[in-house]
């Protein structure tokens, strides 16, 4: 079953899309489009299906397109052209209030630079979400408590983002994304800034949610031995195109390009 579907998927910020999607089926790079048009292209026709219960890896040097198309997946950033549907929605169509329930409900989300609310404890920015659904104050406190527990921090509860490292930052990050009980995660980059033993025990609660709540996970990673013990199929993207899409084992077999071969050479 498919969870969520891309289907001809582009992203160009500037003056003049259509010029610039025009250059590009002419085949043009990022870079000439750029040059010509002052157009950066994010994303070019991506298609791309990621089934139910898959934990599917984006790889891809910085710039090529990562952030983006993960956040196309709940419409923080809507496609110039194509659609994107999850569980048959297509999130295009969604009108505000639908988008908002969508938001709560059905995906969650680690954000690259981790996304706290600055002025919200540590145990405030994890009950969010749960406030966001309308979760009762003592049920949500609970819950926050014990996700505290689980990434690690108990005893920072009252601690404000500003006095944690980056490391704890990360894992209330984690935390408010894992705590709702929403079918789809996103991460970016959600390990990046963890030491290599907190990396291995939050990517083990990952894979143990993903198996017991039947989860579909998309993450970004900058790293191919997190992508190779986690990933069941991972895509690498090339200047905001799907260089190619497969399992770890089809992507050392047969790389496509030089980047692919670069990409899970890195991994073994
Ligand atoms: N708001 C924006 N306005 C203009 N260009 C943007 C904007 N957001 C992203 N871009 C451009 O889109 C391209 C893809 O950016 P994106 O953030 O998706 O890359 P990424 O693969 O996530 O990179 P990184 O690994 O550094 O996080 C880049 O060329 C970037 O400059
Ligand atoms: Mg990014």
């Amino acid at each position: 079953m498919t969870a969520i579907s891309f289907s001809s998927v582009s992203k160009i910020y500037g003056p003049t899309p259509e010029a610039a999607q025009h250059l590009l089926t002419q085949g043009l790079t990022k870079a000439e489009v750029q040059a010509r048009t002052q157009n950066v292209v994010a994303l070019h026709d991506i298609t791309l299906d990621i089934a139910v219960g898959e934990l599917f890896v984006i790889m891809g040097r910085s710039g090529s397109g990562k952030s983006t198309l993960l956040r196309t997946i709940n419409r923080l950033v809507a496609a110039t052209r194509g659609t994107v549907r999850v569980n048959d929605t297509s999130i295009d169509q969604l009108d505000a209030a639908a988008l908002a329930q969508f938001r709560k409900t059905q995906v969650s989300m680690v954000f690259q630079h981790f996304g706290l609310l600055p002025h919200k404890t540590a145990l405030e920015n994890i009950a969010f979400p749960l406030s966001l659904q309308g979760v009762p104050a003592p049920e949500r406190t609970e819950r926050a408590h014990r996700w505290l527990n689980r990434v690690g921090l108990d005893g920072f509860a009252d601690s404000l983002p500003g006095q944690l490292s980056s490391g704890m930052c990360q894992r209330i990050g984690l935390a408010r994304a894992l705590i709702t009980e929403a079918p789809i995660l996103l991460m970016d980059e959600p390990f990046a800034a963890l030491d290599p033993l907190t990396r291995r025990e939050m990517q083990d609660e990952v894979l143990r949610l993903k198996a017991e709540l039947n989860k579909t996970v998309v993450m970004i990673s900058h790293d191919p031995v997190d992508a190779a013990r986690m990933a069941t199929r991972m895509a690498v993207l090339h200047d905001g195109r799907l260089a190619q899409v497969g399992t770890l084992e089809s992507l050392r077999q047969n790389p496509s390009t030089r980047e692919v071969s670069a990409f899970v050479a890195a991994s073994s």
